[in-house]
């Protein structure tokens, strides 16, 4: 199996060592792994080339690529990264703008449908939902229909080794569980809620065919679902 890690924080306090826990447990045969913000992208700029004129001219297109390929690559994609401010911390969200051209309503990539994917967030006391739905919508999005989430509440502190052993060994317990669901992985197929933003892109993209009678005149987007044989003329 392999594994593509995008670690939320570079510092190896309680994210890193409930990473490291998730991956001995799983024992993947191959692990590539990025750190943020170190290997984040800058901020999306808005400009919109990466929809009308191709990802490869962002400006910002060596760092989000280099990301891109190592989850195309992947049999399983995880994202560890701490709660802030109840949400997902901001270089995470920053990278995950930039796949928005690959989102179901543009260029989806269809090597994602078979993928898999969990998310693993740690809060000193927070409720973790929310910080998860926020790459978790954005993975859905992106064709990956299987999506876990593992969250933890550190309580004790936010210093790992000043976490109490006992506390330690109960999150190797959930966390042994949690990996157990991702071995012998096999490709996924497209599932809700993935499946229903296909459907409704589809509709839309065969809306924007109709519209434009010139092939010529066609944008990137209709021409990749051509291309994928999703839509075609009538
Ligand atoms: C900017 C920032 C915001 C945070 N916001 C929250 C929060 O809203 N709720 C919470 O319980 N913990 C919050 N934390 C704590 C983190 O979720 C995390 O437990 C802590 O950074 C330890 O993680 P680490 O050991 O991986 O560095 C925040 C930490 C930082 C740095």
């Amino acid at each position: 199996m392999k594994v593509v890690v995008i670690n939320g924080k570079e510092i190896k306090g309680c994210t890193y060592n409930l990473k490291q826990m998730f991956l001995e447990e799983l024992k993947p045969e191959e692990v590539v792994e990025y750190y943020l913000p170190k290997d984040a992208p800058d901020f999306c700029k808005g400009c919109k080339t990466c929809f009308m004129k191709g990802e490869h001219l962002c400006q910002h297109y060596e760092k989000v690529n280099r990301i891109w390929e190592s989850m195309l690559d992947a049999d399983l994609i995880v994202f560890a990264y701490p709660v802030y401010v109840l949400r997902t911390p901001g270089h995470v969200k920053t990278l995950l703008d930039h796949f928005g051209v690959h989102w179901c309503a543009h260029r989806l990539e269809p090597k994602m449908f078979s993928k898999s994917a969990a998310i693993i967030t740690q809060s000193i006391g927070a409720p973790n939902r929310q910080a998860q739905k926020d790459v978790k919508t954005s993975l859905n999005w992106l064709g990956i229909s299987h999506v876990k989430c593992i969250g933890f509440g550190m309580m004790e502190g936010v210093i790992w080794n000043e976490i109490s052993l006992k506390r330690r060994n109960k999150f190797r317990k959930r966390i042994a569980k949690f990996a157990s669901k991702f071995k012998n992985l096999k490709p996924r197929k497209l599932r809700m809620p993935s499946k229903l933003y296909f459907k409704l892109c589809k509709m839309m993209q065969n809306g924007l065919l109709k519209k434009t009678p010139d092939d010529e005149d066609l944008s990137l987007d209709v021409k990749h679902w051509i291309k994928n044989g999703w839509i075609k003329r009538k």
